[in-house]
C-alpha cells in the first residue's frame, strides 16, 4: 500500500487548523513535519512548540523530518512534543550520535528512521537498516519546498528497495522532494511506498484528487 505524507511546510500557517482538518478529510495518511535549523540546511522552519500545537489539533500520524545538526540532543524532545515517527539525517552527526538519536526515539515508544541526501550513497543505510522503521531518500537537496524532482536518485531508490526486501521487509521507503502526480509514478515504480508532497498537495485545486493520484497503484 502507498502512503501519502503532505508536508506542512507548504501549509497556510495563518489558517493551520483549517489545513489540518482538510488533510484528514482529503485522505492523507500522515503529516510530514520538516524541521530546519539554518545550520544543517540553509533555511529555518519551525520546531518544538508548533509541533505541540499541531499534536493538540489532530490525531493524524506525524512524521517529523529533522534537518538539524546534533539530532541526538533533540530527537527525544520531538517525540515528547508529539511526533509518531522521527527521522534523522546520517550526514548530520557521527554514526554513534545518529544511533543515540535512534535509540532515544525507540525508548520513547516511537518509530525511527534515517534520511539520506542526494549525494549520499545507498550503502550508507546498511549500518542502520535492521534497526529502523523507515528510510527516507531525498529527491531534492533538503532545505526548501517547491524544488524540481531529481530523477537521478532512482537507481538509489531501487538499490535501497532491494536492501529493504532482503534485510528488513517491514521498513518503509519514503521519498521527499518534487513529488507530484507524474513523479509519483516514477518513485513508486522504483520501490518507494511513502510519498511526501508539499507544494503539489497544498497547491492542488482538488486536494483529495491529489492524494488519489499519489496513491494510485
Ligand atoms: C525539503 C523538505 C520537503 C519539502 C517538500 O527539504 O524536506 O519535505 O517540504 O516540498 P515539495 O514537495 O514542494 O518538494
Ligand atoms: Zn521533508
Amino acid at each position: 500500500m502507498i502512503l501519502t505524507a503532505p508536508s506542512v511546510l507548504s501549509a497556510d500557517f495563518t489558517n493551520l487548523g483549517k489545513d489540518l482538518k482538510i488533510l484528514k478529510e482529503t485522505g492523507a495518511d500522515w503529516i510530514h513535519y520538516d524541521v530546519m535549523d539554518g545550520r544543517f540546511v540553509p533555511n529555518i522552519s519551525f520546531g518544538l512548540s508548533i509541533l505541540k500545537q499541531i499534536r493538540k489539533a489532530t490525531d493524524m500520524f506525524i512524521d517529523a523530518h529533522l534537518m538539524i545538526v546534533e539530532p541526538q540532543d533533540y530527537a527525544k524532545r520531538f517525540c515528547e512534543a508529539g511526533a509518531d515517527m522521527v527521522t534523522v539525517h546520517v550526514e548530520a552527526a557521527s554514526p554513534e550520535n545518529v544511533r543515540k538519536a535512534l535509540d532515544d526515539i525507540k525508548s520513547c515508544g516511537k518509530k525511527c528512521g534515517i534520511v539520506i541526501k542526494p549525494k549520499t550513497p545507498a550503502e550508507a543505510v546498511l549500518y542502520y537498516i535492521k534497526d529502523i522503521d523507515m528510510i527516507l531518500i531525498m529527491t531534492v537537496e533538503p532545505g526548501f519546498g517547491g524544488q524540481s524532482f531529481m530523477e537521478d536518485q532512482m537507481d538509489k531508490v531501487k538499490a535501497v528497495r532491494k536492501m529493504i526486501n532482503e534485510l528488513n521487509p517491514e521498513c518503509y521507503l519514503e521519498v521527499d522532494g518534487g513529488i507530484n502526480a507524474e513523479t509519483a509514478k516514477t518513485v513508486k515504480a522504483a520501490g518507494a511506498n511513502v510519498l511526501v508532497a508539499g507544494s503539489y498537495y497544498f497547491g492542488a485545486p482538488d486536494r483529495a484528487g491529489a492524494i488519489k493520484a499519489l496513491k494510485e497503484e
